[in-house]
């Protein structure tokens, strides 16, 4: 028996052929294909390239080619049929059953390829036809264009019962193969079939190579009910395998690596007309593992589209549900939302081309998403909550299938957990021992909701390096030029971070403060990190448990630097007889000062920016404004840096 074409074309559209080939040879990935040595002949440089997309494996030194099942044929020695009988057992594809009618199958499916065909030159011909006018007006309405429409191949199915059935059966085609295309039905009650597609704007859906194989229809009328229909299934029309306009988009999104996902017909064909080429649509439901699966292979990580409302949030959270167990190193999904209300074609219209590019270049990965989920939907407030909350979350990372992937989730879910879950947790004394209780009536901070990137534990941010460290030559003469030379740590810093290591305990009450605070000082910044990190693991802080932690971190250095500062040796004297409060207050204090420049720094890094850009007058002005403002907090957080730091 032989196997049908649309079989075949699944099983392709499931195997993944680097995976087949990667058990044999090992690959190395090189732009958008995988090189490895062949298996075919002999030889010391990869000249064995696997290409994904394409499906193919090709050898440029023997010439050797061919996809999965050829070449699962070729190195396990089955025939093409066993071959094929492996690989769908490997994918879960459940093999066509072997019938006497298989061969007429094949070919019906040839013939309603050529009625789908004849029913779209109908609908064609109708739109511009005499009949059309109101269709065009409404297509005119849509703002869409004549060279738009005939891309598109949209069409006009009449107002008539039996208009389309009529065409067709006068050019010979059997009613039967009629309703078998989808173009046809027989409602509920009646004997007779009537059209399918009546009073509709059609779209033509293409199958993988383009030849159209069901319809989808948006009424013309205001209110009509509903508003959109397609096709049933058909023996050449399965949903939930199909996207719409892959056909067209796939060069242009394999070659951008990027690929788009809608929600609507029309939001594709309004981003197309916008240049915007590589968008695709489910077919009026939530996106298949199938579907999944046929954009993994054009680009590794889609972005799917949704509509900035509350029904736009759900639909996405669906997809992450259905995306995570399929998730595969490199291989996710990403998420841009757009302003509430709109979709891609409304968007494009109200505010361009532009406008979307935007929300496209806002896309943020699966994990924000699914974090940005759990999270907004968690009450954290008791232990057993928090605790309901982490399995909930360990449950949809174990639903990963891939171990590695599913190992990396764990991880960076934990440290996003405790990140949240740490000002939580009850006032416990640190290192130092002092008997936090007394400290009254500080209540730690709720964590902001606002700004979740703050609540991750680590990680999140790169130092912020001072502006000022790399001014031009010819600034050196500016107002914070004293400043300006300087990359060891301001006074104000110095004193955060001797904190911070010295009450550890105090300080990290204020676990979202440390968190939010930048230090320009770059070892600072680590010791910053590393102090962070300590905490999220070390429920029970004790300072000279950190204090070894942080020297096997090799800042060793950076600590007895800070530990020699004449003024804090002082404080170590009176270090004994410092009260809880007055712990507390220095250390707000400092946090506050260098909260302030920290506020001052942006202001004078576009200042920066600006006269880098254009160097005027007003230009310079500004930056020397924001500079002697930077130069003044410093200052007033009594100046002078500590050059041994
Ligand atoms: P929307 O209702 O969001 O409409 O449907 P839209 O795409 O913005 O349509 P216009 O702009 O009013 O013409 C989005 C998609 O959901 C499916 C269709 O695939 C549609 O493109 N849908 C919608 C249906 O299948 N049936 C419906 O009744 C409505
Ligand atoms: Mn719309």
């Amino acid at each position: 028996m032989a196997f049908d074409e649309g079989f075949l074309d699944e099983l392709k559209s499931r195997v993944r052929v680097a995976e087949v080939v990667g058990r044999r040879v090992k690959l190395v990935r090189k732009g958008r294909e995988f090189m490895g040595l062949c298996p075919f002949h002999s030889e010391k440089s990869p000249s064995f390239s696997v290409n994904e997309q394409k499906g193919f494996y090709h050898c440029f030194g023997c010439g050797a080619h061919g996809d999965a099942i050829k070449f699962v044929c070729e190195t396990e020695g089955l025939n093409f049929r066993e071959a094929v009988e492996r690989l769908a057992g490997e994918v879960g594809l459940a093999l066509p059953e072997e019938s006497p009618f298989q061969r007429e199958r094949e070919e019906r499916r040839r013939t309603l390829y050529d009625v789908v065909a004849l029913a779209q030159g109908f609908f064609r011909e109708r739109l511009s036809g005499p009949g059309g006018a109101a269709a065009r007006a409404y297509v005119a309405k849509r703002e869409l264009d004549a060279r738009t429409v005939d891309r598109f191949g949209l069409g006009l199915a009449p107002e008539g019962r039996t208009t389309l059935i009529q065409h067709l059966t006068q050019k010979g085609v059997p009613l039967a193969e009629i309703v078998e295309a989808g173009l046809a039905v027989v409602p509920e009650g009646q004997s007779e079939p009537i059209d399918f597609f009546r009073n509709r704007l059609t779209i033509p859906i293409g199958d993988s190579r383009g030849r159209i194989i069901a319809f989808g229809a948006r009424t013309l009328l205001p209110d009509g009910k509903p508003k959109y229909i397609n096709s049933g299934e058909t023996p050449l029309f399965h949903k939930g395998r199909t996207l719409y306009n892959l056909d067209r988009a796939r060069k242009p999104a394999h070659d951008a690596q990027s690929i788009l996902v809608a929600e609507g017909y029309l939001d594709v064909i309004a981003l197309a007309k916008a240049g915007i080429e590589n968008a695709v649509a489910p077919l009026g439901t939530a996106l298949t593992e199938d579907q999944i699966a046929l954009l993994w292979r054009v680009a590794p990580e889609p972005v799917l589209c949704f509509d900035g409302d509350a029904a736009g949030q759900r639909a996405a959270y669906r997809a992450i549900d259905r995306a995570l167990p399929l998730l595969k190193p490199g291989q996710s999904l990403r998420f841009a939302f757009l302003p509430e209300g709109l979709d891609p074609d409304d968007l494009i219209r109200r505010d361009g081309a532009a406008a979307m590019h935007a929300v496209l270049k806002a896309a943020r990965p699966l994990i924000e998403v699914f974090w940005e989920r759990e999270r907004d939907q968690a009450d954290i407030s008791t232990p057993e909550r928090r605790a309901a909350l982490q399995h909930r979350i360990e449950a949809a990372a174990d639903s990963i299938a891939d171990a590695t992937v599913r190992d990396h989730y764990k991880r960076e879910l934990k440290d996003r957990l405790w990140g949240l879950f740490r000002p939580q947790r009850p006032v416990r004394p640190g290192g130092t021992g002092i008997p936090l209780r007394q400290l009254g009536a500080f209540v730690p901070p709720k964590p902001s909701l606002r700004r979740p990137q703050a609540l991750i534990g680590r990680g999140r941010r790169g130092p912020d390096q001072p502006v000022y460290g790399q001014n031009p030559p010819s600034l050196r003469a500016s107002a914070a030029a004293k400043g300006a030379q300087r990359q060891a740590p301001s006074r104000t810093e110095a004193e955060v971070a001797f904190l911070l290591v010295r009450y550890p305990g105090v300080a990290l009450q204020d676990y979202e403060a440390v968190e939010e605070i930048a230090f320009a000082a770059p070892q600072l910044e680590r010791l910053r990190r590393e102090v962070l990190h300590f905490a999220v693991e070390n429920p029970v802080l004790d300072e000279s448990v950190l204090k070894d932690h942080l020297c096997a971190q090799g800042l060793a250095e950076t600590l007895s630097a800070l530990e020699k500062r004449d003024s804090l040796a002082l404080d170590r004297a009176a270090a004994a007889g410092l009260s809880p409060d007055e712990v507390l207050l220095r250390w707000r204090e400092a946090v506050a000062s260098q909260q302030r420049i920290q506020a001052l720094r942006p202001a004078a890094r576009r200042a920066r920016a600006d006269w880098a850009r254009d160097q005027s007058e007003g230009a310079r002005r500004s930056l020397d404004e924001a500079e002697a403002a930077l130069a003044r907090s410093f200052e007033a957080a009594s100046g002078e840096g500590d050059a041994d730091l």
